[in-house]
């Protein structure tokens, strides 16, 4: 499972930015525990080009020569910016992204105007977060791989294409097939690994992305989504593995389901790492069997009952059926 991603290669100086930013983002969750909504936090946007001349002109003046932007701006969520004062961008929320456009309103130059997606990445960021900053959504802080690796927020959300959950990657893809489609474009090794026998329904879109990772970044590795608390995100719809059992299966809990399922898909039963289950347990239980039986480890078992030799003993779960965890047996019988 290897991710191999098209993608420009960023600068070595980019890529500094976006580190010393994801410290300034960590610093910044430090310091502010309660989360801002989104437009609180804003402050009249700091040119990204030096110049001081432009002023504001509002956002009627760009539609004066954007007019398809500006109309499709309507249906676009941010136009609570345009609208509600109290987020302070009242009639000039084109420029709440764009800066002051005054100049470029008569110069036409796109050199007088910003364009978040010609910006290097980690100002890009910074440029959503002045008002995404520590949101109580997922997108809350910059801590994830693709940050990290110059992946910015306009790498996923495209501003002016389509309406909320659009069917194609655009603004904010909701649909699973839209966000299966966006993850894939970038993702196609991962995506190859849903096509094995069995996997999650990922390829009929009944599931997405999402419902595992969390783009915007996660406590959890690989930015695998937590249920509550921070346990993964499988027990959202995998309940009956939650516990707390009285038997554990120590593997389980302490490990995580991955050391023993592909979580994207897999040539094997159950999406099992092994082809065979008593292969899956022997990574482990090696002792069991003749060996076990001579030390004695197992304790108690008749050596006859794990002769590894005999059929019956290929499939340990048709005994051990519990091995998730059980409420009633240390030897996950039942
Ligand atoms: C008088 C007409 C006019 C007005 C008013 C105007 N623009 Fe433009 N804008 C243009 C033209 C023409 C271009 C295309 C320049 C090019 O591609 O060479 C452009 C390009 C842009 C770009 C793309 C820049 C790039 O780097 O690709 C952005 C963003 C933009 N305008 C935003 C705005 C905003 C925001 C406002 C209002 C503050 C605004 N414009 C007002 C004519 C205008
Ligand atoms: C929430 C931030 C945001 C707001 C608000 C916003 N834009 Fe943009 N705009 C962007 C981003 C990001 C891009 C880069 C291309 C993209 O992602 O669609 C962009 C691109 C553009 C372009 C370049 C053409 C293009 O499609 O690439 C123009 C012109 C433009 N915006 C005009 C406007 C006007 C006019 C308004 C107000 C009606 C506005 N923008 C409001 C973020 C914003
Ligand atoms: C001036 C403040 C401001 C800026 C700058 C801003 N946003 Fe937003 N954004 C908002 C507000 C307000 C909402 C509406 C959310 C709500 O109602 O809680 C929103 C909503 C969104 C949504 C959610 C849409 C949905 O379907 O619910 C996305 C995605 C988003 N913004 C992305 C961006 C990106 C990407 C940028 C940078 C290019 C950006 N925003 C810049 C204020 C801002
Ligand atoms: C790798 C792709 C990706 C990147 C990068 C990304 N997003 Fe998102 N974003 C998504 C997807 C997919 C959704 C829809 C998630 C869902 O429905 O659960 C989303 C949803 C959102 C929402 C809607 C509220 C929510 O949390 O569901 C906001 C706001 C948002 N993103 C802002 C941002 C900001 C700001 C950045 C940059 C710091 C960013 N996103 C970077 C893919 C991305
Ligand atoms: C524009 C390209 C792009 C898109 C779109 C994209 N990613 Fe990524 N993703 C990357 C890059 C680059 C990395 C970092 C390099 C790597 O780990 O392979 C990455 C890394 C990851 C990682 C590994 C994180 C880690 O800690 O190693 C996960 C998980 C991930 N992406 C999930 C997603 C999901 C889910 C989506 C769709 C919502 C998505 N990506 C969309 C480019 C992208
Ligand atoms: C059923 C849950 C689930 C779904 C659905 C899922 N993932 Fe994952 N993914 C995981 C888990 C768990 C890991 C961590 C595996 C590990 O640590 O060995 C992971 C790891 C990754 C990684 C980093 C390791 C690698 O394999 O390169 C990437 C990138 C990734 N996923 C992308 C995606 C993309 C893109 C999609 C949608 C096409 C997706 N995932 C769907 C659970 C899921
Ligand atoms: C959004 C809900 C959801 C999440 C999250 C989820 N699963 Fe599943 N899982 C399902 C459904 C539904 C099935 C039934 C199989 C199907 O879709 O055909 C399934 C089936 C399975 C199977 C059995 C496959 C078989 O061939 O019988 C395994 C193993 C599994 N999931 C493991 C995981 C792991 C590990 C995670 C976390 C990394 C996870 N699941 C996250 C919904 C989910
Ligand atoms: C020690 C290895 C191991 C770990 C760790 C593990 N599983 Fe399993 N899992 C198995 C085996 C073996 C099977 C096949 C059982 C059988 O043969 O009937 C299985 C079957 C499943 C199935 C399909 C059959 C059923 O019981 O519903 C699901 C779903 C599943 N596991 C989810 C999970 C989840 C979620 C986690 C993490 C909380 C997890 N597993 C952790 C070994 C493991
Ligand atoms: C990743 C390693 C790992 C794998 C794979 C694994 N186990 Fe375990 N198993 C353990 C550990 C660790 C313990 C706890 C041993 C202890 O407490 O002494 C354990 C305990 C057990 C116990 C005894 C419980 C007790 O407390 O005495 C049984 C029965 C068991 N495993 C069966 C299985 C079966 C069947 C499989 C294959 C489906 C399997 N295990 C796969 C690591 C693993
Ligand atoms: C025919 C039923 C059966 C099969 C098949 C089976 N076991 Fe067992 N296993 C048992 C019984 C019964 C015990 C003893 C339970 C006790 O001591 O109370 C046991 C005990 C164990 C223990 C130790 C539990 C302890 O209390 O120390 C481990 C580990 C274990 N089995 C692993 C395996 C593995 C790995 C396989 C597959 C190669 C397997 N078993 C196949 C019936 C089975």
């Amino acid at each position: 499972m290897n991710a191999q991603v098209t993608l420009p290669v960023a600068s070595g100086k980019a890529r500094r930015a976006a580190g010393l930013f994801l410290i300034g983002g960590i610093l910044l969750f430090c310091t502010n525990g309660s989360a801002a909504r989104p437009a609180e936090a804003a402050k009249p946007a700091e040119p990204a080009k030096p110049d001081a001349a432009a002023t504001y002109v509002g956002s009627e003046a760009c539609g004066a020569c954007h007019d398809d932007i500006f109309k499709a701006f309507a249906r676009n969520p941010h136009q609570v910016v345009e609208k509600v004062k109290a987020r302070g961008w009242q009639g000039k929320a084109c420029e709440s992204c764009h800066g002051p456009g005054s100049k470029h309103a008569e110069s036409v130059s796109p050199d007088d105007i910003i364009n978040p997606a010609k910006l290097d990445a980690a100002k890009a960021d910074r440029a959503c977060l002045k008002c995404h900053l520590n949101q109580p959504s997922q997108a809350n802080r910059i801590m994830s791989a693709h940050a990290k690796n110059d992946v910015s927020c306009v790498g996923c959300h495209t501003m002016h294409k389509d309406g909320p959950g659009g069917g194609e990657p655009g603004f904010a893809p909701r649909k699973p097939a839209a966000i299966n489609k966006q993850c894939a474009s970038c993702h196609s090794p991962v995506w190859a690994e849903f096509q094995r026998p069995h996997r999650h329904r990922l390829t009929e879109n009944a599931m997405s992305c999402v419902d595992c990772h969390n783009p915007h970044g996660s406590f959890l590795p690989k930015l695998q989504k937590t249920a509550s608390a921070n346990e993964p995100t499988c027990l959202k719809c995998h309940g009956d593995k939650r516990g707390p059992f009285v038997f554990e299966h120590a593997p389980v809990r302490l490990e995580g389901c991955q050391t023993c399922h592909e979580p994207h898909g897999s040539a094997n039963p159950r999406m099992l790492t092994r082809h065979e289950v008593r292969f899956q347990c022997l990574e482990c239980h090696a002792n069991v069997g003749a060996a076990a039986a001579q030390s004695g480890t197992l304790g108690g078992v008749p050596p006859a009952i794990h002769d590894l030799r005999s059929p019956r003993f290929r499939n340990c779960t048709i005994c051990h059926m519990k091995v998730h965890g059980s409420q009633v047996n240390r030897a996950l019988l039942r």
